[in-house]
């Protein structure tokens, strides 16, 4: 990761590698979540905010399709008729096919990455450069398309193209992220409020690199569905697994089997909390927020057993030094551990936690603090 801007990496790097310059340039940040996980493809509430590091595609015409990004320097042939498995051009592929699906008319291109989100950190930089990418392609094609429709078009491409079974959160607060909100997003109705986020939030990467396609996320939402079964069979009529009443719960609980009844209860207390979250942070209640971020951790660790102990260990410590709250943010089993640390004691704390891992693990993790970053633009 370079601390050149990327908007002027990706526009030096297309021109130096192409010989001219590009006639578009979009950019897309990454996410945080400050709660409600697994909660997406569920029917329940996320509260993201994007980050202040962006991914940037830069793109012009050209007679064959063509991508490069800054990370690999190299320049890629894509076919749009196919999707390598585990390259990273397999993202842009995919938005090219959503797009092609949807009747949008993109001429040929050439596309050069680049980007400040770490990738492989549960920070979402897949969706940073759907998204990106599908402002850039349908900037392409003359078309002026709304964020809430890229949002979609990058989920497709992911979901359906790529084949990783994730909700709609990440592509959503790439697309219609605020600068300076956080934003709570109803999945089931699609209903967003944007809160204000006051101050910074601190990214402390646990450096163990989560791979999502077809791993444990898409396990997990298949134990989602067959969980979701079970209930019914139980004679409770709901569409998700987020609907299901407090009041509901403990006889669901007797009822079903492990690990689904785990499953169950993470889904139905990360609902309640999340909508708590929000309206802590209304209240600009941040030890309150704090508090609910913790016991989500936990619900992560026991019950949807999505947390590694890497993650364990940064939460563990971040408390112990003072940390108003912290957990585990994205999909998990690696990636990294957001925390809201008192402004007067962040140095302190920093340095004590990243002694503490060091301690345990060897190395020094990487943090860093965001504030909330604005959605998908144009950058020129
Ligand atoms: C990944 C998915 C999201 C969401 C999170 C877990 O980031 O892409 O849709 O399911 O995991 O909350």
């Amino acid at each position: 990761m370079s601390h050149a801007s990327p908007v002027r990496q990706a526009t030096s790097l297309f021109q130096e590698r192409f010989g001219s310059g590009p006639t578009v340039v979009a950019s897309a940040p990454g996410r945080v979540n400050l709660l409600g996980e697994h909660t997406d493809y569920n029917g329940g509430p996320v509260l993201p905010f994007a980050l202040d590091r962006r991914t940037v595609v830069a793109a012009a015409q050209a007679e064959r399709w063509e991508a490069i990004s800054a990370t690999d320097n190299e320049v890629h042939a894509l076919d749009p008729e196919c999707i390598v498995p585990g390259l990273w051009t397999g993202y842009l592929v995919a938005v090219i096919r959503i797009l092609q699906k949807s009747g949008i008319a993109m001429p040929t291109a050439r596309l050069a990455v680049a980007s400040s989100v770490p990738v492989g950190a549960g920070l979402s930089s897949s969706a940073a450069l759907t998204v990106a990418a599908a402002r850039a392609l349908t900037g392409l094609a003359g078309r002026r398309v709304p964020p809430g429709v890229l949002a979609e078009v990058a989920y497709r491409a992911e979901h359906d193209e790529v084949g990783v079974h994730c909700g709609h959160m990440d592509q959503t607060i790439a697309a219609l992220g605020r600068a300076g909100h956080a934003m709570l997003f109803e999945t089931a109705s699609g209903t967003v409020h944007h809160l204000p986020l006051p101050g910074r939030v601190w990214v402390f990467d646990t450096g163990v690199s989560h791979r999502l396609t077809g791993g444990h996320l898409n396990e997990r939402r298949r134990e989602c569905e067959e969980a979701l079964r079970q209930v019914i069979e139980n004679g409770v009529a709901v569409r998700h697994l987020a609907e299901i009443t407090e009041a509901d719960l403990p006889a669901l609980l007797r009822a079903i089997p492990a690990p689904w009844n785990a499953r169950i209860r993470h889904v139905v207390t990360e609902t309640i909390r999340t909508r708590a979250a929000a309206h802590a942070l209304a209240a600009r209640d941040l030890p309150g927020l704090g508090r609910l971020m913790l016991e989500g951790h936990e619900s992560l660790r026991a019950d949807y057993q999505s947390s590694c102990a890497e993650a364990d260990l940064l939460v563990e410590s971040l408390v112990h030094h003072g940390a108003l709250g912290a957990r585990l943010t994205g999909a998990g089993w690696g990636g990294a551990v957001i925390a809201l640390l008192p402004e007067e004691k962040t140095a302190r704390i920093v340095a004590e936690v990243q002694e503490a891992y060091r301690g345990t693990y060897g190395r020094v993790p990487l943090v860093w603090a965001t504030t909330a970053g604005a959605g998908v633009r144009s950058e020129k």
